[in-house]
Order: C-alpha cells, then structure tokens, then sequence
C-alpha cells in the first residue's frame, strides 16, 4: 500500500525486455496513479514503443520501492546511459544518482570497518566501467556544466571530480602513460587506466569518512584543531585503501591529491614531480569543483572566476586577498603543475559553460 507517494523516472531509464522488480505507475488525466507494469514482469518492446509513441515524459515508482529503483539502475547503469531514446540530461541525472549513492555506500560501509572491503570496492569499478563510455562522450559534458554552482556535498563532489577527471584524461590520454611505469600498448590497458584514475577520483576524499560532519560543514573559518583534523583526510584515505587490491598509482594519488606543485601542501609536503601526475590532476579538478559549487560558508564563483584565481591572475586587484581568506581554497597559483592546468583550461573552453 502506497503511503508516501511517487516519484518520477524517466521511461527511458526502463529497459525493454528487462524484470523490474518494482511496480511503474502511469498518472491518468485525473491525476490517479494506475499501475502500468507490475514488479517482476516482463516489459516489452511493444509497451516502450506505446508508451513513447503517446509522448509520456515520466513514469512513477512508489517512494517505498526507491530502493529497489536505484538498485536497479546500478545494476544497469551501461545499458542506461546507452539507450538512445533518453535524452543527455536525464542520463547525467541517473549517472548523478548512482555515483552519488555508490560513494556514500562506500563512505558508510568503509567508516564501519577502518578499511574499504572487496565488495564495496568492486561496486565502485563496476560503476565507473560502466559509466566510462557516458562520461568520455563529449556530448555529456554539457550535461555536467550545467551541474556547476550545485552545493558541495562530499558525495556529489565525488562525482563531479570523478566526471571532470575522466573526461579530462580521456581528452589527453597521454596522462595515463605517465600513470603506471608499465607500458600502455593496448586499448584494453588504456581502458583499464582510465577506469583505475576514474576509482581514485570517486575515491579521493574517501578519508573524509572520519571527518566529522560539524568540521566538513562549519559556517565559519576552522579552528587550528579542526584544521588538522581535516588534514588527516589524504592519509585516512590512504589507510582504509591500503590492502585493496588498486594499483600503487591510485594510492599514491589519494595520499597525494593535497600537495602544491611548489610545496607547501599536505600531509607530505611534496613538490614538483614528486607529486604524481594523477595527483596533479585531481588537484586541479578538486578545487575547480569546489571553488563553482556552494558551499555552507561561500557562495559558488564563475568557472571563469575560478580558472582566473587557479591561474593567480584575479581580474580585479581586490579581488586579491579573496582566495587566501579561507584556508580551504587557500594557495592556488603555486598549487597546480601550470603545464596541466594549461590543458585543463582548453579542455574547460571547449565545454560549453553559461
Ligand atoms: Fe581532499
């Protein structure tokens, strides 16, 4: 019995020939909730061609079998984001739903252990696989601008790191050869790198687990314990991922993922190209999220705004002081590797940004 209501899914996010295992509702002229495929039923190609010859845009699945929807386009996820008949934006919402979930899965189960399991980490490589096409399609990344200036929730920043950072290797492939001292001679190694650099950006902040939520979300400047506290983050990552089987790379890019190309940065105080070139990368990707999205104590900046400040260059001198107000968007210029950020700023240009 339905007490909590509906929510609505796109049709295409239905496969044909697949087994729901819950009930879809349709919404009549009066606005009543009829049943339309019932839970473990077939649905046919004949019931998605009607139902998508009579321009219905949203089916409904009654909130308390949610669970049971998401589980569902987990399990689906490559065939979803293949199907043509649906449009970017709502795959880019279904990607966003189940990366999101994935990694907040992951937070959870791993904060319970002190260590991520097998199984969890297997969720998370199954999930980038299957999202990799999706995300390296050129035609998703409008998609993903338009989620720029969305909060900042540790969650759905994972995922928008994780897009940026695929899309952005797989723009220049010749990163994943810096990536491993093993040659990259096929696609299939290619892939696999790219999969491997997609796991350790849904990952990086995977130590924020012991971060308590007060110090994650304060309203306010940290205190100098709170601080420290946080810094801990990369090396709490790296212990919780320390007997999974990632590769070394991975590792390294988590612990690694706050250190400046001129120093300075955290835990290691590493420079230059003793910082590995993932690391690198998701450094860049890391603050130019966090910089676009709201956040509890600031309001998002401009993606252009944002690039201008990561360059050192502030379009107004007052701007000046700005950046070095809060310690968490502190450094910028003397953070990045400029030869990558340089990348990054073409790759940015040939995205579509409002
Ligand atoms: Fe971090």
């Amino acid at each position: 019995m339905n007490s909590g209501g509906y929510m609505a899914i796109p049709p295409g996010a239905i496969l044909p020939e697949s087994l729901p295992e819950f009930k879809i509702f349709m919404r009549n002229r009066e606005g009543k909730y009829v049943l339309w495929a019932a839970d473990g039923n077939r649905v046919t190609v004949a019931q998605l061609a009607k139902l998508s010859e009579s321009g219905v845009q949203d089916v409904f699945v009654d909130i308390e079998e949610s669970f049971k929807y998401e589980q569902y386009l987990e399990a689906n996820l490559g065939k979803i984001l293949d199907n043509q008949g649906i449009t970017v934006d709502r795959k880019a919402a279904i990607f966003s739903r189940v990366s999101t979930n994935v990694v907040k899965a992951a937070f959870e189960t791993s904060l319970k252990s002190g260590a991520m399991g097998m199984e969890t980490l297997q969720r998370t490589q199954k999930m980038i696989e299957n999202a990799m096409k999706f995300i390296t399609d050129s035609n998703s990344l409008p998609a993903l601008a338009k989620m720029i200036g969305h909060d900042y929730e540790t969650y759905e920043h994972a995922m928008k790191v994780t897009w940026w950072t695929v899309a952005f290797i797989s723009e220049n492939p010749e990163i994943l050869t810096y990536c491993q001292k093993d040659e990259i001679s096929d696609a299939e190694q290619i892939s696999e790198t790219l999969r491997s650099c997609g796991v350790c950006a849904l990952l990086h902040d995977i130590g924020k687990a012991y971060v308590p939520q007060e110090v994650i979300n304060k309203n306010g400047p940290l205190t100098e314990i709170e601080w420290e506290i946080m810094k801990r983050h990369p090396l709490s990552g790296l212990a919780m991922l320390l007997d999974s089987e990632l590769p070394a790379f991975v590792k390294k890019a988590i612990v690694q993922h706050h250190e400046d190309f001129d120093g300075g940065g955290y835990p290691m105080n590493l420079e230059g190209t003793n910082i590995t070139v993932l690391a690198r990368v998701l450094r860049i990707m890391d603050v130019f999220d966090a910089m676009t999205s709201r956040r509890p104590y600031k309001d998002p900046l401009s993606p252009m705004k944002v690039i201008q400040i990561m360059i050192g260059t502030p379009s107004h001198p007052e701007d000046n002081a700005e950046p070095a107000q809060d310690p968490r968007d502190r450094g910028m210029g003397r953070c990045f590797d400029h030869e990558l950020l340089g990348k990054f700023i073409i790759f940015i240009g040939n995205v579509k940004l409002d």
